[in-house]
């Protein structure tokens, strides 16, 4: 087979400024050993996220220039709201200004004190959005999927055993919905099967309970059920992403990540009354139905995003270039979740350091060493940011530290991703002199946006 290459020519370009490594040792220092305090003119290659960092097309900045800003009814609400329908094919379509703002407006409704929200697993703003109306947020992820070096194809799953287990222990009349994020962020950006939707669906429809999928990365996912499960090779991805929407009875959707937009987001619904509420709470937070938190111009790049992201050359590309990042590391012997995700490569920090102890962040001294070597900004997900204490205030561990290299869409070539295999290569060689670290700030929630820390 010859050279997946990318879809698209280069029309705009940004400078990346080169740092040396001492400037980036006492960048980092100054940073209190936290990349999300360094600024991003220092950074040369930025894995953060793949969050608002996509390269919008030609015609998305012609959608920018042609955005309607009226008020109220704007034909860029219209353009958006059928280009979502289209997706989903849901009743209700609320444009919020990112994917939070909709979590915030409906475990506003939906939570409280005393209610529960499974997931396969909610990522971090899910969860804080959920804890912070008081109810509880549960992961109920299938076995395979908390394992790195297990291959398999659908690592995502719910564990629809331990779904009903949960409903009948708590209560079906204290489970307002339950969802289903696609792809699986948290756990390695890995896909969920249609199969698995549909049998979550038979779960929930059995005691009543609402699903919404966190549908970030839905396109991605649709293709990795495209290649991976049997009766989708022939569909078209809009199908298959159809399908896995008709299983929903809403979705939470940050258009950041598969809508390829630097900003924007939505809630969709097919509940009259639930719709009525998030509406009336989006008058108060983000704005007028027709905009939400948006200008029309966004509205018309994420319209136009949508339509791009499901183009099938795009997703062979995006797919095939975040797994050729991850076969040149596993070649190295680099411990990584396996096998690669849809948008990020994730270091499995407790193989790559086997002797920092979880409590002195091993994936934390590796983001740190990455940048200082490389001035590659990646992120911690492990004790820094799902870490919890006890009585005693000792660290309760999540089960996995993982450090994540995002890779933004349509933003860096081959040869960047060569360069960030390079030095990822060299900070594993050299993995016996990387030192643990200890906390000195800590925000009470969300904290690894803030943490400060020590070298130890
Ligand atoms: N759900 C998932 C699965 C996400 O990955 C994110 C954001 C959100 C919800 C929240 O959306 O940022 O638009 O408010 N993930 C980014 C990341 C921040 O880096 O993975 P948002």
């Amino acid at each position: 087979m010859k050279t997946i290459i990318e879809p698209f020519k280069i029309k705009s370009v940004e400078p990346i400024r080169f740092t040396t490594k001492e400037e980036r040792v006492e960048i980092l220092e100054q940073a209190g050993y936290n990349p999300f305090m360094i600024r991003a003119e220092d950074v040369i290659i930025d894995l953060l996220t793949d969050s608002g960092t996509s390269a919008m097309s030609a015609k998305q900045w012609a959608g920018i220039m042609d955005g309607d800003e009226s008020y109220a009814g704007a034909r860029s609400f219209f353009r958006f709201e059928s280009a979502v329908r289209k997706i989903t094919g849901m009743k209700y379509i609320i444009p919020t200004h990112q994917g939070r703002a909709a979590e915030k407006i409906l475990f506003s409704i939906t939570g409280g004190e005393g209610k529960f929200f499974p997931s396969n697993t909610h990522f971090d703003t899910t969860r804080a959005n959920i804890e912070f109306s008081k109810a509880e947020a549960y992961d109920l992820l299938n076995e395979v999927g908390k394992h790195p070096e297990i291959r398999a194809d659908f690592k995502g799953n719910m564990d629809t055993e331990a779904l009903e287990r949960f409903i009948i222990e708590k209560g079906r009349e204290n489970i307002p919905l339950c969802m289903i994020t696609v792809t699986n962020n948290s756990g390695g950006g890995q896909p969920v099967s249609m199969q698995n939707i549909r049998e979550t669906k038979a779960v929930c429809k059995k005691y009543g309970i609402p699903l919404f999928l966190d549908a970030c990365r839905f396109a991605e996912n649709a293709y990795f059920i495209k290649k991976r499960e049997k009766g989708y090779a022939d569909k078209p991805v809009l199908e298959i992403a159809r399908e896995m929407f008709s299983y929903a009875d809403g979705c939470t959707m940050s258009a950041k990540k598969d809508a390829l937009v630097n900003i924007g987001g939505f809630l969709a619904m097919n509940d009259d009354n639930l719709a009525m509420l998030c509406r009336n709470l989006l008058i108060v937070t983000e704005g007028f139905p027709t905009y939400g938190g948006l200008a029309g111009r966004d509205l018309e790049a994420i319209a136009q995003g949508l339509e791009e992201i499901m183009d099938e050359n795009y997703l062979q590309y995006r797919i095939r270039s975040v797994e050729y990042l991850g076969e040149k590391l596993l070649a190295a012997g680099v411990p990584i979740i396996e096998p690669p995700g849809g948008h990020a490569i994730y270091l499995d920090a407790k193989r790559f350091l086997p002797n920092v102890p979880q409590e002195q962040f091993p994936g934390q001294s590796i983001v740190c060493e990455l940048y200082v070597e490389g001035g590659i900004r990646t992120v911690e997900i492990g004790s820094l940011m799902f870490g919890k204490y006890d009585a005693q205030g000792k660290l309760i561990p999540p089960p996995m530290e993982l450090v994540r290299l995002a890779i933004p869409r349509r933003v860096y070539t081959q040869s960047h991703i060569d360069y960030v295999s390079e030095i990822v290569i060299d900070v594993y060689k050299n993995r016996e002199c990387l030192k643990g670290y200890r906390l000195t700030y800590e925000a009470p929630m969300l904290r690894h946006f803030t943490a400060r820390f020590e070298k130890l």
